[in-house]
């Protein structure tokens, strides 16, 4: 039977509107998703918000918004802003939808009937920022150094989650490759964090201080950890609680790769898969690590009014385009500064010189010859360039080489732009007529490789091709 891939981004929280970090973990996952689905392996691709917990009941608070209004109205703009960016996912999911707090509460059944849950009091340091415990050593100067405010000391009777006898199997699992961790230095992170050791893991909190939440089963005076809870989302989209069927597809018979942002490994390199061993449910096989970007050498921040958000890209340089820059900027895994005078120094080279210009050069060659560019000829040493490129660029996709697969097509164009400079094909010689025709092919395949980058302008060159539409493919800034 064939493999199916389930691919998900993290569900952001909605105590802040998509930025440009959502976006490059999302197009990421989209441009991953597009190319399995062309390719026609059986993908689904999810991603959603993430909207319980102390920080968002706090923010909808200053809003003077009930905290269902607030995470209406921001995962809306989630939903819109993925629109805007085509993002074609199959299905967003909500930690505040009824699917999902059956499966959460499903998920803590199967632990107790396991035995895995037990309850002791707990005292420490939490920041609400991060909604985690954090120990004396992380902090700096006694605040919290991502969120820069002092953490709350909490002492309250928790539910623990008995992870710490999993931690070997999770290590086994990495070591042997059947959980694969992508980039190599998230990998090294992770042997790193299990040689240290764990506690348990907190999975409740008091209700009298936490009020936005899922309840924790049998105890009405606990609500769920909204981390345990926000995990649970790859599965209860999939079924978890209540569509077997879907379940074993998509779960259980799949090959799933979580895209995540460094920030957030632990979670998903350890608390996910410890949770899921506990339950004894088949644990994830990937996991895609993106770096964090900085803008003009700064962390993006609302205090700094740095932010950039997916729209300001968009209505500058139209949708493929953003797509295509902010992929092109530094490879998948590593971390990069963004520059908006780079986007813009990059959007003329790239794309309104280097791939605009070759397609209508092309087209303009076969007007003028009366060249039929819809029948597909071409010699032997081209072709084989174009195989060798697509090989290259296929092999990196799939290794979530998004920035390397990328320059694979603008090799492909510089090639052709060195053909044509050679064989002079405006000169109608005797050869133009094959020269041109080559050319056809090559931006035929171009377009293809394109198209899970550039979905929209993958399908203008190819009906400009079948010359239903004449208009420059991207206009000059
Ligand atoms: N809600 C949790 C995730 C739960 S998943 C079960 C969360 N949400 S978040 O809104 O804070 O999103 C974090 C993710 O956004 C990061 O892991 C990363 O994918 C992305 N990014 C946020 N800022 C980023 C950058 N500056 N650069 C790159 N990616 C960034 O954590």
């Amino acid at each position: 039977m064939q493999k199916s891939y389930l691919i998900t981004t993290p569900i952001y929280y909605v105590n802040d509107e998509p930025h440009l970090g959502h976006a490059f973990t999302t197009l990421c996952a989209d441009v991953y998703s597009r190319f399995l689905k062309i390719q026609r392996k059986d993908a689904f691709f999810l991603t959603g918000t993430d909207e319980h917990g102390m920080k968002i009941a706090e923010i909808a608070k200053e809003k003077g918004k009930s905290p269902k209004e607030f995470c209406d109205e921001i995962s809306e703009k989630f939903k819109k802003t993925w629109k805007e960016l085509s993002i074609e996912y199959d299905f967003f999911v909500r930690t505040t939808d009824k699917y999902h707090e059956l499966a959460v509460k499903k998920f803590i059944e199967i632990l107790k009937e396991k035995n895995q849950i037990y309850q002791k009091e707990y005292e420490g340091l939490y920041c609400v920022g991060c909604e985690k415990f954090l120990t004396e050593k992380e902090l700096e100067n006694g605040l919290c150094p991502h969120h820069k405010r002092a953490p709350l000391k909490l002492r309250e009777k928790n539910y623990f989650l008995k992870i710490q006898d999993k931690l070997p199997k999770i290590k086994s699992l990495v070591e042997t490759g059947k959980f694969k961790i992508f980039p190599e230095f998230a990998k090294k992170e992770v042997f790193g964090l299990l040689e240290q050791g764990l506690e348990d893991l907190s999975i409740s909190r008091d209700k009298e201080r936490v009020k936005w939440g899922i309840e924790f089963p049998g105890d009405k005076s606990q609500l769920v950890y909204v981390w345990f809870d926000a995990l649970i989302n790859y599965i209860s989209s999939v079924g978890f609680a209540r569509n077997k069927k879907k379940f074993e597809r998509w779960w259980q018979k799949s090959f799933v790769v979580h895209f995540i942002g460094k920030d957030i490994l632990k979670f998903h390199a350890i608390f996910w898969p410890a949770m899921l061993l506990c339950a004894k449910i088949k644990t994830p096989n990937q996991l895609a690590v993106n770096g964090f970007f900085t803008v003009e050498g700064q962390k993006m921040s609302k205090t700094l009014g740095n932010v950039i958000r997916p729209k300001d890209l968009i209505e500058r340089f139209g949708v493929d385009a953003t797509r295509y820059l902010i992929l092109s900027q530094f490879p998948f895994g590593e971390d990069g500064d963004i520059k908006m005078s780079k986007f813009a120094e990059k959007y003329n080279a790239d794309l309104a010189f280097g791939l605009g210009n070759l397609v209508s050069r092309v087209l303009n060659l076969a007007k003028k010859q009366n060249i039929n560019l819809k029948k597909t000829l071409v010699q032997k040493s081209i072709e084989n360039e174009v195989k060798r490129r697509k090989n290259n660029y296929q092999k990196f996709l799939i290794n979530f080489g998004f920035y390397e697969s990328l320059k694979e097509i603008w090799h492909l164009i510089h090639f052709c732009d060195k053909y044509i400079d050679k064989e002079k094909p405006w000169e109608k010689r005797e050869n133009s007529k094959k020269v041109i025709l080559n050319l056809g092919y090559c931006i035929k395949e171009i377009s293809k490789m394109l198209s899970p980058f550039c979905p929209q302008k993958s399908k203008e060159i190819q009906e400009q091709i079948q010359e239903k539409k004449l208009e420059p493919l991207f206009k000059k800034l």
